[in-house]
């Protein structure tokens, strides 16, 4: 007895001193956000090639989260930056750290307007590329892509933001240089190809604002269109870079829409923002007055909008949980307030409170609402 009591107290000092390393003080018993939503779906964020290193980041990873989207690494600029040259090393890093922690790994993403090599779009003479050149180079790019990763990928964002959330006029995202060098099918081209290289591959449209009214209209017209021709489609990609201003009522009419077109849902991007937008193109001077309007929390997120960002974390999941026989996976795009995209983005620089954990690896209320809410009531 009195051996087991050591062991027991050894246990304990162990994962406390593991904790205070991660930079997180737990006890022992804290469920992670993985298990708590086992019943429903699967809980993910982005990954980034330093969180490989051991340290506190790869433990938070580890810890919390079972399916993995990389930020960029598989992005076309870094994985096929010139024709005939792929760069596999960091991908292949982060298949083998999932592989080893028992998570999934989500391919992000295969054809986009962004972060894409503009060789893809040009021919020999540096002029445009004609639309069988470019066809030609996308089928090369997703097949090699895809059969690299075949068996290790759980599903592809096969095509990324394709459509024209705000135009009435127009359905698709007409500036994309897709579009520009193949038209319109350069989409259904994405999905038949990808399909091709890996058959077991899930295969899903992403895109962000598809939730409002026009976005989930054209989508599910999208995916009706490539289902009408026979192509593969599993699911619709939802990003969910929301802010304060999120409804929550909105997101479920489309996750409505979604089911019924027969595609599974997921959440592929979430943060919840808590600074104020600012048109694009306008001229930022940073001073005083600007930082106080569109900076204010440099010095720390105030309690009452940290409440706030829980409440809408917390109404959002319901959604989700009430609908996980169409929602498979809620992914956050970053782990740590200070890790996020949103400190660069739309302005670079700002200071943005928009996840779970904070600037030191602290779980945020955020983060204990979301575990909170899947207890049932005790009686
Ligand atoms: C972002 C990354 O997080 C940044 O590191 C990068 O500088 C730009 O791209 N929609 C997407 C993601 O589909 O790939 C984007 O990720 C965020 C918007």
């Amino acid at each position: 007895m009195k051996t087991d009591t050591h062991c027991q107290m050894k246990f304990i000092l162990a994962v406390l001193f593991f904790s205070l390393l991660s930079g997180r003080v737990m006890s022992v018993d804290q469920p992670s956000l993985k298990q708590v939503y086992k019943p429903y779906f699967l809980v993910g964020c982005n990954y980034r090639p330093d969180w490989a290193e051991e340290g506190a980041m790869k433990n938070l990873l580890v810890q919390e989260f079972n399916v993995i989207t990389p930020s960029n690494i598989m992005k076309p600029a870094l994985i096929h930056p010139r024709e005939n040259e792929y760069h596999f090393e960091a991908p292949d890093k982060m298949v083998e750290l999932a592989m080893k922690n028992n998570i999934k790994v989500v391919g992000h993403t295969l054809v986009w307007h962004n972060q894409t090599p503009d060789w893809f779009f040009k021919d020999q003479n540096g002029k445009q590329a004609s639309r069988d050149l470019a066809l030609a180079r996308m089928k090369e790019h997703i097949t090699t892509v895809m059969r690299h990763y075949k068996g290790k990928v759980l599903g592809w964002d096969v095509v990324n933001e394709a459509i024209d959330i705000n135009d009435p006029a127009k359905a698709l995202r007409e500036s994309s240089p897709w579009y520009r060098t193949v038209g319109p099918d350069y989409i259904e081209k994405a999905f038949e190809y990808a399909h091709e290289a890996d058959p077991d591959a899930e295969l899903y449209y992403n895109d962000a604002g598809i939730e409002n009214p026009l976005g989930c209209e054209r989508t599910v017209a999208l995916v009706k269109n490539l289902k009408s021709k026979g192509l593969r489609i599993d699911g619709v990609g939802i990003q969910g870079h929301w802010g304060l201003y999120f409804s929550p009522e909105q997101l479920e009419k489309s996750i409505l829409k979604f089911k019924e077109s027969g595609v599974k849902v997921m959440i592929t991007e979430l943060d919840m923002g808590v600074l104020p937008g600012q048109p694009p193109g306008a001229e930022i001077t940073y001073t005083k007055e600007w930082t106080q309007k569109m900076d204010p929390y440099r010095e720390g997120c105030p309690k009452e909008i940290l409440n706030k960002q829980a409440l809408l974390y917390g109404e959002l999941f319901k959604v989700l949980m009430r609908h996980s026989d169409v929602v498979t996976r809620v992914t956050f795009w970053g782990i740590s307030d200070g890790d996020s995209w949103l400190n660069n983005w739309p302005i670079k620089g700002r200071m943005n409170h928009p996840l779970l954990f904070d600037r030191n690896l602290k779980p945020k209320p955020a983060y204990d609402t979301l575990i909170r809410i899947t207890k049932r009531p005790s009686s």
